[in-house]
């Protein structure tokens, strides 16, 4: 339905003045919302205020629906104390901030390429560094007893996922559990209006090489490593708009806002105006309260295997 073709992406790409860049701060302004501008990097959404809040209120629609946190039968653990925890790509650091305090013997970090969303509230159990998880995660092997990750899928190519898969497997200890949480980005149900920025956000994965079904293959990652076991799934479905009750509502608001917050990066890939673009936006709720549109989310655990003849390496 759309090209992606450079012509077009140069005409509609959103216009830039030389003050929207600042290479040396690492960002880049398009249509007033700031973005990661570090080469090399696919990642799509804003890096702002305003996306930290949406992240903050996303954190409290994920353990709404999950029920919990995590999946990982690890929180007795953490209440005795003791553990030590990691949160790779923790955004602002709401996972982080709620569970140093709930778990308050044990010690949490949470690793983002940005510091700028950092909480500015101090934790004397938890702290903060910025890094590339592509980097590597710069900690020694066998540091953490709990790794968890969340919303990384648009920021990682299927490469990406199983480099950072094994550096998860080598600073996790034996018998510690790692955890991922993760959206379909194939929408449920999806009117047209819906398709319309779907089918828009897939050809953006597509031209960072993201691939947007890789939700579907965590578990055959993990198992690759072979130090992985006990791999479990759970899937949960958030429905998007008032057809889903107050929860709904909150999902689409937040879909909304995350769909505000592309706008820079799917304007080129739609050929529309800015106006356009809002008036689509403007028709969403009515197509996905018709439409019933919902998105699937799962959560996928395991833990890293005590069998020593697992990290023995073939002569
Ligand atoms: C969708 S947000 C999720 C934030 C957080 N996990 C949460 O659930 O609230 C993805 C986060 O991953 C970070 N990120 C993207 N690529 C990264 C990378 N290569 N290394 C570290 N963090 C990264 C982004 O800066 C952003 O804060």
């Amino acid at each position: 339905m759309f090209s992606s073709s450079a012509l077009k992406k140069k005409k509609n790409s959103p216009s830039l003045s030389k003050d929207d860049f600042n290479i040396l701060d690492s960002y880049i302004t398009i249509e007033g919302r700031k973005y990661h501008n570090i080469d090399g990097l696919g990642y799509p959404l804003p890096c702002d205020e305003s996306e930290a809040s949406r992240l903050i209120i996303l954190h409290f629609i994920f353990r709404l629906i999950f029920g919990g946190n995590f999946s990982s039968p690890v929180s007795d653990l953490l209440s005795a104390g003791g553990m030590t925890v990691l949160d790779i790509g923790c955004g602002p650091g709401a996972w982080v901030s709620e569970n140093c305090k709930n778990y308050p013997k044990s010690t949490f970090i949470g690793l983002d390429i940005i510091s700028a969303n950092f909480p500015s509230e101090k934790f004397p159990n938890a702290a903060f560094i910025q890094c590339n998880v592509l980097d590597g995660i710069p900690f020694p092997a066998n540091t953490f007893d709990f790794i968890h990750q969340r919303g990384l899928l648009r920021a990682f190519t299927s490469k990406d996922w199983r480099n950072v898969i094994d550096e998860i497997c080598r600073v996790l200890k034996l018998g510690g559990r790692v955890e991922f949480l993760e959206k379909d980005l194939k929408f449920i149900n999806m009117g047209p209006i819906m398709k319309t920025f779907s089918d828009a956000m897939f050809m953006e994965s597509a031209e960072n090489d993201i691939n947007p079904y890789v939700i579907h293959k965590l578990d055959e990652f993990l198992k690759d490593t072979g130090k992985i076991e006990n791999i479990e799934t759970i899937e949960k479905i958030a429905p998007i708009g008032s057809w889903g009750g107050r929860l709904g509502e909150l999902i689409f608001r937040n879909l909304f806002n995350s769909l505000n917050g592309l706008r820079g990066k799917l304007l080129p890939i739609l050929d529309i105006s800015i106006e356009k673009y809002d008036s689509l936006l403007n028709q969403l709720e009515e197509d996905v309260n018709k439409n019933h549109t919902s998105y699937r989310l799962v959560r996928i655990f395991g833990q890293k295997k005590l069998d020593h003849a697992a990290y023995q390496i073939n002569p």
